[in-house]
């Protein structure tokens, strides 16, 4: 989970081949790079549509503005993609290099579009995109009640590091590279 103050590092994050994928609702959906100076104003209206009930460590945030703040930064130090669907975003996840050569992961799949499959694939489509950069592991913080995301996690192979009230997560990817 990333909150807007943490220490950035640049990287030069590879170019991502958008993907359409077919939810389990059976209706398609683009999944592809964000591009902040045009999508910004679309990822606001998904965080200020965003229903309260789902938000995970104080995320997203609730105000325009602090919503600006935080995806500024989240597009200033890290690399993301979306889910759209007819030219609206869906899903947003978000990852920020750290010094260490891993990744720190956040994930929002907005509440009209959760359980149909679009976090398994935006997960998967990330994870390789971490493996081909070359980064160590990845490292996500969410809430231990957070039996969905747990669930979700525990599938694309995450381990759970440190079973707090925050549950952090971790998935090693140097253990991956031949998968
Ligand atoms: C967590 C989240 C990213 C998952 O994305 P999603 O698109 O809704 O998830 P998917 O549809 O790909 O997968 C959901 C899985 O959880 C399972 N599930 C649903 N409700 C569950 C629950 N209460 N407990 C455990 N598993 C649950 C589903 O059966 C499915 O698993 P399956 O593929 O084995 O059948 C998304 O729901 C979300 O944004 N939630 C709110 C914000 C949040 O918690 N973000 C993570 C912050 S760390």
């Amino acid at each position: 989970m990333v909150m807007a103050s943490e220490k950035p590092v640049h990287f030069n994050f590879p170019e991502f081949k958008h993907v359409v994928v077919r939810d389990r609702k059976g209706e398609e959906i683009l999944i592809r790079q964000y591009i902040h100076e045009k999508d910004r104003e679309k990822l606001i209206e998904m965080y200020e549509t965003y229903d309260p009930d789902y938000r995970c460590l104080g995320l997203p945030p609730i105000s325009r503005k602090a919503i600006e703040n935080w995806i500024d930064y989240l597009a200033e130090n890290g690399f993301a993609i979306v889910a759209e669907k007819d030219g609206r975003i869906v899903g947003h996840l978000v990852i920020v290099p750290t010094e260490d050569m891993k990744v720190d992961l956040t994930i929002f799949i907005h509440q009209d579009y959760q359980n149909r499959g679009l976090g398994q694939e935006m997960m998967k489509l990330i994870i390789d995109c971490c493996k081909k950069a070359g980064f160590k592991g990845i490292m996500l913080v969410t809430e231990r009640s957070n039996t969905r995301a747990i669930h979700v996690y525990k599938k694309m192979g995450f381990k759970i590091v440190a079973p707090y009230y925050e549950c952090d997560m971790y998935l090693d990817l140097t253990e991956q590279q031949d998968k």
